[in-house]
């Protein structure tokens, strides 16, 4: 299984610049992206990874890019954050999904901020996504953008 090795390093190598937590799981995180999959697809172009719903934007490569980085049409509170040069990595993803809501209002220090993303994870589920979701992303060598 190389390649489930070099996704593993990869996964790695990014989390070892992590102080908060534990290296998360990919394949435990792949099975908890069920909770996503109403609103989220994951699509390297046609490539489609992971088929779901199209009510939030296309999450592949999302560890490493900028906030409200898609073509999606987001929140005004999702692109003030991305304005802010904020750039999605698996700590500030597994701070994020834990209260979604309350992450954005405090991050912009604005308590009228409304992200339309709503769902929550616990935060090992939340890193075990982050893992997966690196996994299957671009490799992080490529500068997020
Ligand atoms: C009911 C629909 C819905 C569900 C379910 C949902 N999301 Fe979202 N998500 C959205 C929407 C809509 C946005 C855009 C939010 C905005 O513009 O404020 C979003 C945005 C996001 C973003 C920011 C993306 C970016 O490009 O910056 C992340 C990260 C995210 N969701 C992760 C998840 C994860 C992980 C799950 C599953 C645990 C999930 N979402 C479940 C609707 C959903």
């Amino acid at each position: 299984m190389t390649v489930r090795l070099s996704f593993a390093s990869l996964i790695a190598l990014a989390l070892t610049t992590l102080p908060l937590h534990a290296e998360g799981d990919p394949e435990a995180g792949e099975k908890a992206f069920k909770k996503c999959r109403a609103c989220h697809t994951v699509a390297d172009g046609d490539r489609v990874i992971f088929k779901g719903g199209k009510a939030g934007p296309n999450l592949y490569g999302l560890i490493g890019r900028p906030a409200a980085g898609t073509d999606f049409r987001y929140s005004s509170a999702m692109q003030a954050l991305g304005e802010t040069g904020f750039v999605w990595d698996a700590e500030n993803f597994t701070e994020f999904m834990q209260d979604p809501v309350g992450f954005v209002k405090t991050t912009l220090d604005d308590n009228g901020a409304r992200t339309r993303m709503t769902q929550k994870l616990k935060a090992e589920d939340a890193a075990d996504v982050a893992a997966w979701l690196a996994s299957v992303g671009p490799a992080p060598t490529e500068s997020g953008s």
